[in-house]
């Protein structure tokens, strides 16, 4: 990534509703984030974030991922057009897609993720139901760097919500999501600044 902090060059992958999408685009759009969004892909042509990037006048483009042999070829595809927008970093945004080391070797610490609980507490798919069914009283927000490891790189910003004991998987997600449309923008904006660096699997200050 370049040292100037001006108009840095995000990529959203996206593969539905969008929310995360969206608070990117405020944080920007009141100075929060110092970004811009070069290209918004989903790997779904449903996805509703594509119409929330497109009312913003933001380049949307559906990448279906059954029309690539391999995970590998679909992430190459990825990797072309990222490259060819200049995006500088990667951010999946409820991307229900695996990535492999195509996309993680062309952008090296360069792609985040943001994933609703307390990592490494309940990875992968309905981590909320998880959460529910395991009892814990507490979960959260977690924003990584993406490696190779399903949810497992260094991680950038933890935020805690609590599970109430009346709480469904639906009104623990909402409560979740409030509070990772608030750490996404912040996660993005501290790498952004630079000023760290990866130590092992932990990310510290420089
Ligand atoms: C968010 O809750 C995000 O954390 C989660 O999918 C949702 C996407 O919502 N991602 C994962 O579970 C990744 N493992 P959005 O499309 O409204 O941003």
């Amino acid at each position: 990534m370049t040292p100037d902090p001006i108009n840095r060059r995000l990529g959203v992958l996206i593969s539905g509703r969008g929310s995360n999408l969206q608070a990117l685009i405020d944080a920007i759009g009141d100075g929060r984030l110092n970004a811009t969004i070069a290209v918004v892909i989903s790997n779904r042509e449903d996805a509703a974030g594509l119409e929330r990037a497109r009312a913003a006048g933001i380049e949307a483009i559906c990448l279906p991922h059954r029309a690539w042999p391999t995970r590998d070829d679909y992430d190459r595809a990825l990797v072309r057009e990222l490259r060819a927008r200049d995006v500088d970093l990667v951010c999946l945004a409820g991307f229900m897609r695996l990535v492999g080391a195509p996309l993680i070797d062309a952008f090296p610490n360069a792609i985040l993720n943001v994933h609703p609980s307390l990592l490494p507490a309940f990875p992968g798919l309905d981590a909320q139901r998880q959460a529910i069914e395991h009892g814990v009283k507490v979960s959260g927000v977690t924003v990584h760097l993406v490696t190779a490891e399903l949810d497992g790189g260094p991680i950038i910003v933890q935020r805690v919500v609590p599970v109430l004991p009346n709480d469904t998987v639906e009104s623990l997600a909402a409560r979740i999501l409030e509070e990772e449309h608030r750490a996404y923008p912040e996660a993005v904006q501290m790498i952004l600044d630079g000023g760290w660096r990866v130590d092992g699997r932990r990310l510290v200050k420089v």
